[in-house]
């Protein structure tokens, strides 16, 4: 997948402003971070810390379970299973600039080497069994070739592993436009329905299948995320500059209307690979 494609996701424009933040709450460069006061701006997914909470939960992740998370960003979730659970993380991420700013703030935060991150294509493979757990947050969404996504996080997993993923589905019929936004705003060209999920995986091996409709506190969450942006418009503005606070609106705006308009669903699943 080229990695300037991806770029047109304005999420991804300038990832580097979390260090405008950090200068904000008065953090110098290099100075260390705690990683609570970090998870306000490094969670590049849906309802923040909890969601990764609820990862930990159903996977019933313990010390030391190495887990791998695909497409990790800059690594927000990646520290917070490290720091509250204490597990060993892999963090593999496609895109250079995210990957070196995710491990320079793991760095800051004395995270290293419990997260290691790593630069690559999840299509490409990891070392094969290694891992008692495979996370993911809003990352299968960029990617078309499930049959191949599937079998690698299958094969990352030691038997009786868990896969967890929270993504889109097809709730509706999506409209011609709706999926020209998917495509040139999210980076999304294919949106399985809940069964084509549920038999995608079972294709690939896993077992005991659980899916959560997260649609309804997603569209909510979508919806304050853009009011909230637009409220804080002047402030981010002086901080960011106008070109990434139009990006990030616009991004957001999008995300806004594909939820309101109910044909675009959020999932979180849980999957397990069986006994050999
Ligand atoms: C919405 S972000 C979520 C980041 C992180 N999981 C979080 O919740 O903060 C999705 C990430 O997946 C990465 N990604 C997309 N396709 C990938 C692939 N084939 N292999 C590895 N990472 C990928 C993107 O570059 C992006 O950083």
């Amino acid at each position: 997948m080229p990695q300037e494609n991806i770029k047109t996701m304005k999420l991804y424009h300038q990832v580097e402003r979390v260090f405008n933040e950090l200068t904000a709450l008065g953090f110098g460069p290099g100075d260390p971070i705690d990683v609570d006061t970090l998870s306000a701006f490094d969670q590049y997914h849906y309802l923040g810390t909890e969601a990764v909470d609820e990862a930990a939960r159903c996977l019933r992740l313990q010390a030391a379970a190495k887990v791998l998370e695909v497409g990790s960003g800059i690594g927000g979730p990646s520290r917070h299973l490290a720091h509250r659970y204490g597990c060993h993380m892999t963090a593999l991420e496609l895109q250079a600039d995210l990957h070196r700013t995710g491990e320079e703030l793991t760095s800051r935060c004395g995270l290293l080497p419990r997260v290691q991150h790593r630069l690559g294509d999840i299509l490409d493979g990891v070392s094969p069994g290694g891992f008692d757990g495979v996370v993911s947050w809003l990352t299968f969404l960029h990617i078309a070739d499930r049959q191949t996504l599937y079998r690698r996080c299958f094969e990352a997993l030691a038997p009786v592993g868990g896969l967890y993923v929270e993504d889109f589905y097809a709730r509706g019929t999506l409209s011609e436009a709706e999926l020209r936004m998917l495509s040139a705003d999210v980076y999304c060209d294919h949106l399985p329905t809940l069964d084509q999920w549920d038999s995608g995986l079972r294709s690939a091996g896993f077992e005991s299948i659980r899916i959560r409709d997260m649609t309804l506190p997603w569209t909510d969450f979508v919806a304050k995320r853009l009011g909230a942006y637009r409220t804080a418009r002047k402030r981010n503005e002086k901080l960011h500059g106008e070109a990434l606070v139009q990006d990030l609106e616009h991004f957001y705006t999008t995300m806004d209307r594909l939820f309101a308009l109910g044909n675009l669903g959020g999932l979180r699943l849980w999957a397990w690979k069986p006994t050999e």
